[in-house]
């Protein structure tokens, strides 16, 4: 399944990413600029936050209480922000679409 990016200009990113593993990893994989996942996907950089496009917010499983505290400390927040290392590619996501934040740091 793949995964689009949209970076804050409007480029568009696609990704072909392996089911089971995370919009993180494929972003990295595929060297989209945007995604950094510096603490590898243990939820402690928020480095790999993103934004879902509304159409598909809510095919995603509710993020946890730790995903939340760490979106906090993320750049700019919304209510549509993830860590893209805890949304897991699936069939069903073929076709997610995030948008990237404009800073990560
Ligand atoms: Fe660090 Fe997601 S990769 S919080």
């Amino acid at each position: 399944p793949k995964a689009i990016f949209i970076d804050k200009d409007g480029g568009q990113y696609e990704a072909d990413i392996p089911v089971g593993q995370s919009l993180m990893e494929g972003a990295v994989d595929n060297m989209i600029d945007g995604i950094l996942g510096e603490c590898g996907g243990v939820m402690s950089c928020a480095t790999c936050h993103c934004y879902v496009a509304k159409e598909w917010e809510d095919k995603l499983p509710p993020a946890s209480e730790r995903e939340e505290d760490m979106l906090d400390m993320a750049i700019e927040p919304q209510d549509n922000s993830r860590l893209s290392c805890q949304i897991e590619m699936t069939d069903e996501l073929d076709g997610i679409t995030v948008y990237l934040p404009r800073s990560q740091f």
